[in-house]
């Protein structure tokens, strides 16, 4: 099992290219589940979720090449629309092709994903707005059993923000019989690439990234060709590598607006950005301080980010408070953390930081979930001597070349086996 090993000491600089996102590609790679026919995308990380995506879809009789970022998908008529629990355990976004499937075919057979290490992770709006939609659910043998000879159009409005809830329904929405109306839908950046590339394939969508979605369903759709847009969490990351270096980091090809939560709330730790149409650069700061966040749906501050941003907060000046609101276990990071000289009190849904400026100290860390993973590369990066992360596939489902990256930045970065 790989693992990757930080020098501390650089000061990151220079210019990064942020890549496609993860977040992204997986419901479009998804989608193409509703259309017969090549779809085409550039832009495509190369990443261990995509590689998952691929098998699940290629156990469904597709086609699937991937060259560099370039990928195409080739949908033929699956025998048997099923999604099999060895796919979906490794990666549980693949419940996204339980809307897809359902419209497409009029049954699907999906296994239930299960928890993971950031909480239960429930799937129950997503079934429950298919079932208002005339599906019936049944749940046989760990499997979802969904059938509807015809979804019908019908306001839906969801108990709770939920990205892949939004993602699956609209989905399964755009060849349901009438217009469905989808309240409180997530407004996540990449609900709104999902719903244009759905566009591109005839479907008619209307407020994709606001709270209301209107879909009006068609007979049918067709592939068509889309760019990936650029994963917003990584450019966040990449910003933070550059901020707790003290470095000087342009992260280029990503709309600033995307991370605003995130520069808003490091200006107020005293970081200054240099802000341009598609690229955003944090400038060089030796002390920062402290200030406190609370993770909430987009636009506000991502739970995707708070480990990440966490790790800054342990060697700020002063002290900070750190609220997950969205995830009820998303705190895993912060015993490693501690394991290089962090202090942080967790508590249920809040964290409190002591931030100690220059305080850690390298070590062997864990890596817990992805997000998790990149905390405590970028922890490792200030972390006197040498920190050693070990379980980093979790890093590789979701980051395209980070050591790559950050070594083309300065930082004293390896990957060992
Ligand atoms: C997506 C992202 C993930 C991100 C998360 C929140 C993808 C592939 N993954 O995950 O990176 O961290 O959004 O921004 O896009 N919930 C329920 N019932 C449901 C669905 C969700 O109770 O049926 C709860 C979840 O347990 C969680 C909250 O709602 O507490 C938000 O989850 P959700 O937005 O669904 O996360 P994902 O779509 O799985």
């Amino acid at each position: 099992m790989d693992s990757i090993i930080i020098q501390s000491g650089p000061t990151l600089n220079g210019k990064v290219r942020v890549s496609g996102a993860k977040n992204s590609s997986l419901p479009l790679l998804f989608s193409t589940l509703l259309a017969p026919g090549a779809h085409k995308f550039s832009n495509v990380p190369e990443l261990k979720d995509i590689t998952s995506t691929a098998e699940l879809l290629k156990s469904l009789n597709c086609g699937f090449s991937q060259k560099g970022n370039d990928v195409e998908v080739l949908v033929e008529d699956a025998k048997n629309p099923e999604a099999h629990y060895d796919l979906v355990r490794k990666m549980r976004a693949s419940v996204l092709s339980l809307g897809p499937l359902l419209a497409r075919y009029g049954f699907a057979r999906v296994s239930l994903p299960g928890g993971c290490a950031i909480g239960a992770r429930p799937i129950n709006l997503h079934l429950e707005a298919m079932e208002k939609m005339g599906a019936t659910i049944k749940i046989v043998d760990g499997y979802v059993e969904a059938k509807a000879d015809k979804l019908k159009g019908t306001v839906i409005s969801f108990d709770g923000v939920t990205v892949t809830g939004t993602e699956n329904v609209m989905m399964a929405a755009v060849l349901a019989e009438g217009e469905t109306v989808l309240e409180n839908a997530a407004k996540e950046p990449e609900v709104l690439d999902l719903a244009n590339y759905l566009i591109k394939m005839g479907a008619k969508i209307q407020g994709a990234g606001s709270s209301i979605i209107k879909i009006t369903g068609v007979n049918a759709l067709k592939p068509s060709t889309h760019k990936v847009m650029a994963d917003r969490i990584e450019a966040g990351t990449l910003l933070i590598a550059g901020a707790i270096t003290g470095g000087e980091v342009e992260v280029v090809g990503i709309e600033p607006v995307l991370i605003a939560a995130l520069t808003q709330k490091m200006s107020e730790c005293g970081f200054k950005f240099s802000i341009q149409k598609d690229s955003i650069k944090v400038h060089a700061l030796s002390k920062w301080h402290g200030a406190d966040v609370t993770t909430a749906p987009y636009p506000d501050f991502a739970t995707d980010l708070q480990a990440q941003y966490m790790a800054l907060m342990t060697v700020a000046h002063g002290t900070s408070i750190i609220s997950e609101t969205v995830f009820e276990n998303r705190f895993m990071h912060v015993t490693e953390l501690m394991r290089l000289g962090a202090d942080i009190t967790p508590k249920t849904k809040i964290a409190v930081v002591r931030g100690r400026p220059g305080g850690l100290v390298g070590a062997p860390v864990m890596a817990t979930d992805l997000r998790a993973s990149a905390s405590l590369v970028l922890a490792g990066l200030v972390a006197k001597g040498e920190t050693k992360v070990s379980r980093i596939y979790h890093l590789d489902r979701g980051y395209e070349k980070l050591e790559e990256k950050l070594s083309s930045l300065g930082a004293k970065i390896r990957r060992v086996n």
